[in-house]
């Protein structure tokens, strides 16, 4: 093989016109038209393709006749095993059609989003699965205005104008802060991402409807602690502020499950016990929380349902003429486990009131099964 500084250098289709004694012209008609090929000369070519490692250039292919055969996906963060699950029902809807995926992160920055869109926009790729990390959708606009199909994952867009996929974060929000009011507690903290974020928005707005639908003032009975990131780092760095409320808190709800895993071990640092001390309650329930110690419990999203009902929604709008935007919505479910306990009782680890053979069973709430994990 020919290497260059730049690298090996790839074969072309003159390469193998040329080793086959044939012209450019007859190289591409065995690639794109074959049956216009002598099926002497279409197997002398062939042959000398795998003789060379010949691999045809399908993206400057696609970039000419516009069908390209790759998806982009847009998340936050894809440690975020919430997203990592998503991503995984993306890749098994476009895999089994064809496509083949391409992941970027964008920390929830609006200013790397940007920049990820930029690059993805001139792959001219299928379309675009997007996380949006602000509330401005205008670039969105923008970047199907020119073109570019645009999914919303986990985010709902202004008025029909995208296709989009989430869980109501407000009922989210709700079910988490409600079970915690319903255990007795009277003061619960929230560690939340940035508001700017629409599902930290939206997950605190569940909350506080939560402590006025229990009789008690928001203001009062919750205390808002913010953190950059969502990330197990900033969980464990917000466990200070959260000890140090006054009254303090007997609970905390925290708007992701890597927040959680980091709110945990900041109070097991501090030796406050869970939930003997305080109730920590979690939202996405990722594989890992049924696997921590104690068991977290949380807010299950359907996060392969969500990934899979996203690219559907893709590949519906690219083969359906008459395909028309609309918004799938999924219903938030708490999975009640161990981290978790009547503030009246902590001296006692909850206990789940029956396991099913599946080990989980519904208690009498809708939307609340109880594990018994
Ligand atoms: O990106 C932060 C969070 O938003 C994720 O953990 C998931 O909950 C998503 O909805």
């Amino acid at each position: 093989m020919d290497v260059t500084a730049a690298g090996p250098r790839r074969l072309t289709i003159r390469n193998v016109a040329e080793r086959a004694q044939v012209s450019l012209g007859t190289v591409s008609n065995v690639l794109n038209r074959p049956e216009m090929v002598a099926p002497a000369t279409r197997a002398r070519v062939r042959a000398v393709m795998d003789e060379l490692g010949f691999v045809r250039n399908t993206a400057a292919h696609q970039l000419r006749m516009g069908n390209s055969r790759s998806v982009s996906v847009v998340v936050h963060d894809v440690s975020n095993s919430f997203f990592t699950e998503a991503i995984r029902g993306i890749e098994d809807v476009t895999n089994d059609n064809g496509y083949v995926v391409i992941v970027s992160s964008s920390d929830a920055s609006a200013e790397r989003e940007k920049r990820c869109l930029r690059l993805v926009e001139e792959q001219r790729v299928l379309g675009v699965i997007i996380t949006p990390a602000d509330k401005d959708l205008g670039h969105l606009v923008r970047l199907q205005e020119h073109g570019t199909r645009v999914i919303l994952l986990d985010r709902h867009g202004p008025g029909g104008g995208f296709c989009s996929v989430a869980v109501d974060d407000v009922r989210g929000g709700e079910l988490a802060a409600a079970h915690l009011f319903s255990q007795g507690h009277r003061r619960i903290a929230m560690v939340n991402g940035p508001t700017e974020i629409r599902q930290c928005a939206d997950r605190r707005r569940g909350v506080r409807r939560a402590a006025r639908r229990a009789g008690f003032d928001p203001d009062t009975a919750i205390l808002d602690v913010p953190v950059a990131a969502l990330s197990a780092a900033g969980g464990q760095g917000a466990v200070a502020r959260v000890l140090a409320g006054s009254p303090a808190p007997t609970g905390v709800v925290c708007a992701n499950d890597m927040a959680a895993m980091g709110v945990l071990r900041g109070l097991r640092e501090a030796g406050v016990r869970v939930p003997d001390d305080i109730s920590v309650v979690g939202y996405d329930d990722i594989d890992f929380a049924a696997m921590l110690s104690p068991s977290l419990t949380s807010v299950r999203q359907p996060k392969y349902e969500l990934g899979a009902s996203a690219a559907r929604l893709l590949l519906e709008e690219v083969s359906d003429a008459t395909h028309t935007h609309r918004e799938v919505r999924f219903d938030p479910e708490l999975v009640v486990r161990s981290s978790s306990a009547p503030a009246s009782d902590r001296t006692a680890s909850a206990k789940p009131d029956s396991v099913s053979t599946n080990g989980t069973s519904r208690s009498r709430r809708t939307g609340v099964s109880r594990t018994g994990a």
